[in-house]
């Protein structure tokens, strides 16, 4: 799956993230600038931010309560776009999914 990460210069960088693989994890293989995934996915570090800005086609995974919950002490601003990486799970069905990488992670 085809993810375009925008980094904070407002360049893009587009990952090919397999199937079942997080959008942290993708980022952190191929060393997108900008994602931390300090904890390694297990929802307690919120480092892992992004602005999801589109989606051609699917649907992202819906938000549980404990990312709902990590999302209200992220470092930057929260906005209603946001979600944390590593709960967004590339699927094949997801077409386009774009997103913003955060002013700051920390
Ligand atoms: Fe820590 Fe996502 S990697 S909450």
């Amino acid at each position: 799956t085809d993810v375009t990460f925008i980094l904070r210069d407002g360049s893009r960088e587009v990952v090919d993230i397999a199937e079942g693989m997080s959008v942290m994890q993708g980022a952190i293989l191929n060393d997108v600038r900008g994602i931390d995934g300090e904890c390694g996915g297990c929802l307690s570090c919120a480092t892992c931010h992004v602005y999801v800005e589109s989606l051609e086609a699917g649907e992202l995974p819906p938000m549980g309560e404990d990312e709902n919950g990590l999302l209200d002490g992220v470092a930057a601003e929260r906005r209603p776009n946001s979600r944390l990486g590593c709960q967004l799970l590339a699927a094949p069905g997801l077409k386009g999914l774009v997103v913003r990488v955060p002013e700051r992670q920390v």
